[in-house]
């Protein structure tokens, strides 16, 4: 059985972003597999102040002792995490960026506990153009924190959204989708 880490850094439970993740935990569930989805905006994460304290003893948890203390697990248990996001400026939402930011905290000695780990991302902007979105921009950043933890990025599914739920009447996109929860449930 695959356990999945979604997590939405989008705001909107009625957008795009959150139809995909829909979608995509739907088809996980009924094949039999796990998935739990954290929505960022619910929770107050605060920014890693660069402290390197995580670095000392390697404890897998932060000094702040905030909501991140309780996420760690789950993002440890996982078999395959999906960063899902609206492009904001061109990149990822600072909800998302966040918690990522707060993944210094799972250094080990060496390396970094999530190397070896398998992800997947789901971006959803407004441009109907993908160029320029900015959405190329944060598939990079994502691309190399991956590299950097030594994991693998099973795919990308990305589409234009916008203010209204328009991804849902997007037969390519939601085709995209099914494709890469194939991949997902089968490591
Ligand atoms: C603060 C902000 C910044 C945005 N920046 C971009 C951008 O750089 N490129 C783009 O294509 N769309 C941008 N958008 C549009 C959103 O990506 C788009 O509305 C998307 O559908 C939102 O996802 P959601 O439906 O899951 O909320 C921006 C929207 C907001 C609110």
């Amino acid at each position: 059985m695959t356990r999945v880490l979604i997590l939405n850094g989008s705001p909107r439970k009625k957008g795009n972003t959150f139809f995909l993740i829909q979608e995509l935990s739907k088809f996980i569930f009924e094949e039999g597999h796990e998935a739990e989805i954290l929505h960022l905006n619910d929770y107050d994460i605060k920014p890693c102040q660069g402290c390197f304290w995580c670095y000392k003893d390697y404890p897998l948890k932060c000094i702040q002792n905030d909501v991140m203390n309780g996420l760690y697990p789950s993002v440890l248990d996982s078999d395959v995490i999906v960063f899902a996001s609206p492009i904001y400026w061109f990149n990822y939402s600072a909800q998302l960026k966040l918690f990522i930011d707060r993944l210094v905290a799972l250094h080990v000695p060496g390396g970094h506990s999530l190397a070896g780990h398998k992800f997947a991302c789901i971006f959803i902007y407004g441009d109907s153009s993908a160029e320029s979105s900015g959405v190329y921009t944060a598939i990079d950043s994502i691309n190399h924190m991956i590299r950097y933890f030594g994991g693998e990025n099973l795919g990308v599914v990305h589409g234009t959204g916008g203010d209204k739920l328009t991804i849902s009447g997007k037969p390519d996109v939601i085709k995209e989708l099914k494709d890469l929860a194939e991949k997902i449930i089968s490591v």
